[in-house]
């Protein structure tokens, strides 16, 4: 009765301060790059995410029956959310939408380092769109917050590729549609399963052992020059990848990207460019991940609308701040301690803090008769700048006694004026 559920997680209060330090990281990176905030349940009907393209996701689904027999599941992701949400009002929104969340997304995943049965994932998406400008725009949002947390481009790398790569490929061995998406969903796989199961994956999607090792050798391409060499100058795929390079320099965040064709991302939806960041060592599993899904609504039944966005879970990042020491210490947040000695002064300290709350500062009361020791010791444990403390003599003077924490300074002031 005393454990919670496997792969989920408790925050405690000093769980929360750092989880608090990092929402407010992301919360920030999107708003310094016009985006706007929403949300929507994490209960979903089953049917926005049957798919059938083969991805984890759709396998890994927490999904049951309501008491009316209806078919719903925990949100694995926001995307599909956010566009029956695009789709409900489209034509009455302004376009383009560049909106962002943090949800908490629910996966029956085998848990691992950087993985759990639950997690939140900021999310930034843009709508309405079609140019690489908006992917570029939030390779940006991404390293603004990458810098705001002390992380640099040696510790992550962007791998950047376009799904028009494989699409290219495969569509001169005449692969395409449906089993474009199933083959890519192999591909992504490629690192985590042996050889020859991929292999007999790949032949079950028609493709011959002359194709596989075509498409292994442009997935090991991580130069653009190599690309045109492979793809011919006419190539979507490359244009587009030459754009998001050079824009990335006006961004001034060249150094943060890699070309990497052999990213292609798990998820049936992509279309164009995609994007994934790692930690530099290749420790750690993908940091976050995104790309262009400009036929999602389509597949759900309304009418496509550009889209490109990534999602970006809030465990691997702590496992990579952790390791680096960037973490910082945050303190319980009262600024105050106010502290009335014996029960007498409890009247007296209880206006003073009232009176300190009015004016803005977060007090903490001491609401027991406590020793002076305790007092000091639960100031310095929750950090505090101020320990004001309510003492018969000083009281009878209107005053009361200040001492500054960091310095350890004490003086004597009206109440009136702290
Ligand atoms: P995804 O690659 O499945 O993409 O997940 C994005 C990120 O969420 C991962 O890189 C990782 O940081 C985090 N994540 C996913 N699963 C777990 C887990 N079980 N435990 C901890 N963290 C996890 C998507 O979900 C797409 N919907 C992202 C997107 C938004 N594409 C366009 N817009």
């Amino acid at each position: 009765m005393t454990k919670g559920v496997r792969g989920t997680r408790d925050f405690y209060p000093e769980d929360m301060r750092v989880r608090n330090w990092l929402f407010e990281r992301f919360h920030s990176a999107a708003l310094s790059h016009g985006f706007e905030e929403y949300d929507a349940p994490v209960l979903e009907t089953e049917d926005l995410y049957t798919r059938k393209s083969g991805e984890e996701i759709t396998q890994q689904l927490y999904n049951f029956e309501d008491k009316g027999g209806r078919k719903v599941a925990l949100r694995p992701e926001m995307t599909p959310t956010l566009a029956r949400m695009v789709m409900a009002r489209s034509g009455a929104l302004a376009l383009p939408i560049k909106w962002y969340s943090i949800p908490q997304c629910w996966r029956y995943e085998r848990t691992q380092r950087g993985r759990g049965r639950e997690h939140y994932q900021w999310n930034v998406d843009i709508w309405g769109a079609d140019g690489v400008e908006a992917d570029a725009e939030l390779i940006s949002v991404l390293v603004h917050f990458f810098r705001s947390v002390g992380l640099s481009s040696d510790d992550l790398v962007i791998r950047v590729s376009s799904r028009k790569v494989l699409e290219e490929v495969l569509g001169s061995l005449g692969i395409s549609g449906d089993g474009f998406s199933k083959t890519c969903i192999v591909i992504d796989k490629m690192d985590k399963l042996p050889g020859d199961v991929i292999e007999s994956q790949l032949s079950e999607l028609g493709l011959d052992h002359d194709a596989i090792s075509t498409i292994q050798s442009v997935l090991s391409i991580t130069d653009l020059e190599e690309l045109e060499i492979s793809l011919g100058g006419d190539s979507e795929a490359v244009s587009e990848l030459k754009s998001i390079f050079s824009l990335s320099e006006s961004y001034g965040i060249g150094d943060w990207m890699e070309l990497d064709a052999s990213v292609v991302r798990g998820l049936a939806y992509y279309t164009g460019p995609v994007f994934e960041a790692h930690d530099r060592a290749g420790e750690l599993r993908a940091v976050c991940g995104g790309g262009r899904y400009d036929r999602l609504i389509g597949t759900l039944g309304g009418k496509d609308l550009p889209a490109t966005g990534f999602g970006f879970g809030d465990m691997v990042v702590m496992e990579l701040l952790e390791a680096k020491g960037l973490v910082p210490k945050i303190h319980n947040g009262a600024q105050d301690i106010v502290f009335g000695m014996g029960s007498e002064l409890r009247g007296a300290a209880m206006r003073v803090a009232s009176s300190l709350r009015s004016g803005g500062r977060s007090v903490d009361l001491v609401l027991e008769d406590k020793k002076m020791k305790w007092v000091f010791r639960h100031a310095e444990r929750l950090g505090a700048e101020r320990l004001v403390m309510v003492m018969p003599d000083e009281w009878s003077n209107g005053n009361v006694k200040l001492k500054q924490l960091s310095t350890g300074e004490e003086s004597e002031v009206p109440f009136e004026e702290l």
